[in-house]
């Protein structure tokens, strides 16, 4: 199990530092925390947890202003970073050649991408869920060689039950992470892990895992305290 908090940008600083002050002690290897960028250092100083990061520069060069490469994030010793995920794609229109990109400085920095793919309501609706994440991953993942491709994890979150309290049926997630995984290994013929995120908290972690085919959880609202992050992962352990 692989379990991916994504603090998104909920916590000040004076909340950043209670959190990191309750979880300093606290090492999992299968646990990975995403803070802002601003607070990297403070998580990577002050606590034994894997951090990740919740982006990376598009353009891999010296001079960048207002950007952080995946030069940088390595040699903070970051480990993960998340890519595609759909409020980048909803609100600055980033698409998949802008995570080809990402992905690709990612890899040569031997940092692990999580990408992120995942249907609107409407698709849904529309019965497109498949097509949609289908398109979503061969348009990316094309431009990568097998001993690359190897190297990602894949999120799927269904933009609907991202931060709304909504999500899928048990049956609905176990369809897409079974396609998503039988088509990653049809075409390239490897078996990449498969995550869920979208609304996972305290509440539906037990259900949802009774579905032996998912990898691991990114969770963003419930990562950002610490008693139900723990709680969660807690329940992921037995
Ligand atoms: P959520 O967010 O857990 O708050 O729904 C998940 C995500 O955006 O990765």
């Amino acid at each position: 199990m692989l379990i991916v908090g994504n603090q998104k940008t909920y916590l000040s600083k004076e909340a950043v530092l209670e959190f990191v002050s309750k979880i300093k002690d606290y090492r999992n290897n299968n646990v990975v925390i995403c803070p802002s960028y601003l607070y990297i250092d403070l998580f990577c100083s002050n606590t034994d947890l894997i951090v990740g990061s919740q982006n990376v520069s598009e353009k891999e060069i010296f001079s960048m202003t207002g950007e952080i490469t995946a030069r940088q994030l390595s040699s903070m010793g970051i480990k993960y970073c998340i890519v595609g995920h759909s409020e980048r794609r909803e609100y600055l229109k980033e698409n998949s050649d802008v995570f080809a990109n990402k992905i690709k400085n990612l890899i040569d920095n031997n940092i692990i991408p999580i990408f992120c793919v995942g249907e609107k309501q409407t698709e849904k609706g529309n019965n497109l869920t498949k097509d949609v994440v289908g398109k979503q991953i061969l348009e990316v993942l094309s431009n990568f060689a097998s001993c690359d491709i190897k190297n990602i994890v894949i999120a799927y979150e269904p933009v609907w039950a991202i931060g709304t309290g909504l999500f899928p049926t048990n049956e609905e997630i176990i369809d897409v992470v079974n396609y998503i995984k039988d088509l990653i290994s049809d075409k390239f013929g490897i078996n990449l892990l498969v995550l869920y995120g979208g609304s996972v908290n305290k509440k539906n972690i037990s259900l949802l895992n009774q579905i032996s085919s998912i990898d691991g959880y990114l969770i963003g609202g419930a990562s950002t305290k610490v008693d139900e992050f723990l709680y969660i992962v807690s329940e992921c352990s037995k």
